[in-house]
C-alpha cells in the first residue's frame, strides 16, 4: 500500500473552536504579535509545539490508573526507572518535572563562570540554563546545516573538525560538557548520525571530557539511523538508541516529546558521586528522588510511552507524516528545510520574505501571517530567539530565521495538515505584502515568550 495511514483510531475528541480572519486580526494585535501570548482556544491549529501535546493512548491512560502516589519508593517509580534503564541504559536516573529542570540541575553543579558547553545547537532553555550559571553555550553544527537545500540526511551532525579545534584551545579545563542534541531541534529538527555520536563521544573520552546527549527526540533520531545510515537497515529502533546512549555518560530528556507525556523529564548520567550532587538540588527544588516534581501516574505513562515511541509502525508514519507536508511546500515552491525533520516543518523565512531584514523579524513576521491567514500557531526559530545576548543586551541577526511548525504526536490527521498547507500556500501567494515587525518591550532571558511587537510601517 503506497497510503500511509495514522497507525491508531480516534476514541475521544476534542473539538476546535473556528474563528473568523477579523478576529484573529484582533486577537493577534492584543497579543502584540507574540502567538505565545494568544489563549489556545483561539487557535484553530496549534502547531506551537509538539512539547507536552501528544495524545496518549488507551494504554497510557489505563496506566495512570495505577498510579502509586506513595511519596517514597513508589510502584510507579520502579517501573518508570526500569523502563528508562532498559532503553538507556545509565546506572543513575533522577526524574524531573520536565526537561529544563534536568538541565538546570546538571549545570548547576557543572558550570561555572569559565565553562564552555559546545552541542550541535542548543535548544533555547539549554543555552539560557548554561548561561544563567554563567557559562558559555557554543554551536558547532556541520556546515551542511546552513544550507536548507542540501538533502544530506543528516544535517544534525556536530562539525568534528570545530569540536576538535575547540577542545585543543580549551580543553578539559574549561569545556565542562560536550552535548549533542538529538534531534537538533532549533537546527530545523535535523537528525544525528551514529557515526557522528561516535565520534563526538571518542574526542569527549580522550580529552577526559563528560559526554551528554539532549535526548528529547531520541526515537525520531533512532529511526532515521535505520531509514538513512549504512549499517543500521536491520536494526530495531530500541537497539539503535540502546547504542546511540551507550556512547555517552549522561542525558537530559524531556519526556513531554518522544514519550507522549503531557509532563516529565528526567537526567541521567553513570557517575554515583555527580548523582548525589544532583539529587540534593532535586530534593531542594523539585521533590524525592523517587518523584522528582512528578505524580506516580506522571511516571506510569512515561514508563508507557517510551515503549510506544519506540515501535517502528509509529515511526514509520511519524516521519512519513512529516515528510508529506514538506515535499509538497517544496513541490510548491516555498522555502523549507529539507530533508524533512521528524517532529516539526520549518519555513526558511528570509527566503520567504527576502524583503524583510532579519532585525525586523522575517520568522515572526511570518508566524503572525499564518495565524490571521487561518488560525494556525507556530513559533519563531531565529532573531527574536536567539538575536540578543542577554549580558550585553546587544542585538545581531541569528544564523538562521526559520518558522517552526511543530507536530503534536498523534493529535492532527492529514486533512488538517492540508489544511495547514493550503494557509502557508496562501501566505505564499500575497508575501509581497507582508511587512516587518519592531520590538516595543522584552525581557532579558528569553524574550521570545513575552516580547511584544508591533508592525513596521
Ligand atoms: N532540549 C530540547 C532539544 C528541547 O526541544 C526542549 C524543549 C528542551 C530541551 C526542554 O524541555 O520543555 O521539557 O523543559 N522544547 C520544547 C519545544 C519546549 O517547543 O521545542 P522541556
Amino acid at each position: 500500500m503506497k497510503t500511509i495511514i495514522e497507525p491508531f483510531r480516534i476514541k475521544m475528541v476534542e473539538p476546535i473552536k473556528l474563528t473568523t480572519r477579523q478576529e484573529r486580526e484582533r486577537m493577534i494585535e492584543e497579543a502584540c504579535y507574540n502567538p505565545f501570548q494568544l489563549r489556545a482556544e483561539d487557535v484553530i491549529i496549534d502547531l506551537l509545539t509538539d512539547s507536552g501535546t501528544s495524545a496518549m493512548s488507551s494504554e497510557a491512560w489505563s496506566a495512570m490508573m495505577r498510579g502509586d502516589e506513595s511519596y517514597a519508593g513508589a510502584r510507579s517509580w520502579y517501573r518508570f526507572r526500569d523502563t528508562v534503564t532498559d532503553i538507556f541504559g545509565f546506572k543513575q536516573v533522577i526524574p524531573t518535572h520536565q526537561g529544563r529542570a534536568a538541565e538546570h540541575i546538571l549545570f548547576g553543579v557543572m558550570v561555572q563562570a569559565d565553562s564552555i558547553v559546545p552541542n550541535n545547537t542548543h535548544f533555547d532553555t539549554t543555552r539560557a540554563n548554561i548561561e544563567y550559571c554563567g557559562g558559555t553555550a557554543v554551536d558547532l553544527v556541520c556546515s551542511e546545516a546552513g544550507d536548507t537545500e542540501s538533502d544530506f540526511a543528516f544535517k544534525g551532525n556536530m562539525d568534528i573538525a570545530a569540536l576538535e579545534k575547540l577542545v585543543a584551545a580549551q580543553g578539559a579545563e574549561h569545556i565542562t560538557i560536550i552535548m549533542l542534541t538529538i534531534s537538533n531541534n532549533s537546527g530545523g529538527g535535523q537528525a544525528v548520525s551514529m557515526a557522528n555520536i561516535r565520534e563526538v563521544s571518542r574526542i569527549a573520552h580522550d580529552a577526559g571530557i563528560p559526554f551528554y546527549l539532549d535526548a528529547c527526540r531520541f526515537a525520531e533520531n533512532a529511526q532515521f539511523i535505520h531509514r538513512c545510515e549504512p549499517g543500521y537497515e536491520n536494526t530495531p529502533p530500541i537497539d539503535i538508541a540502546r547504542e546511540m546512549f551507550g556512547y555517552a555518560d549522561g542525558c537530559t530528556m524531556s519526556a513531554k516529546k518522544d514519550s507522549f507525556a503531557n509532563i516529565g523529564g528526567f537526567l541521567c548520567t553513570n557517575d554515583a558521586d555527580l548523582a548525589q550532587r544532583e539529587r540534593n538540588i532535586l530534593i531542594l527544588t523539585e521533590g524525592f528522588p523517587t518523584y522528582g516534581g512528578l505524580a506516580g501516574r506522571d511516571l506510569e505513562a512515561i514508563a508507557v510511552g517510551l515503549r510506544e515511541v519506540l515501535e517502528e509502525s509509529y515511526l514509520d508514519y511519524r516521519l512519513l507524516s512529516t515528510r508529506y507536508v514538506v515535499e509538497h511546500l517544496h513541490d510548491l515552491g516555498i522555502p523549507v528545510v529539507r530533508p524533512a525533520g521528524g517532529h516539526a516543518v520549518y519555513l526558511d523565512a528570509r527566503r520567504f520574505l527576502p524583503h524583510i531584514e532579519p532585525l525586523q523579524y522575517p520568522g515572526q513576521a511570518l508566524a503572525v501571517e499564518l495565524y490571521i491567514e487561518a488560525g494556525v500557531r507556530c513559533v519563531e526559530i531565529g532573531t527574536v530567539m536567539f538575536g540578543s545576548n542577554p549580558h550585553t543586551g546587544e542585538e545581531s541577526p541569528a544564523h538562521q530565521d526559520l518558522v517552526r511548525l511543530a507536530i503534536p504526536r498523534r493529535v492532527y490527521t492529514q486533512s488538517h495538515m492540508d489544511y495547514v498547507l493550503e494557509a502557508i500556500n496562501l501566505v505564499w501567494e500575497r508575501r509581497a505584502e507582508i511587512r516587518g515587525l519592531r520590538i516595543t518591550e522584552a525581557p532579558q532571558f528569553l524574550r521570545h515568550f513575552t516580547a511584544k511587537f508591533e508592525r513596521v510601517e
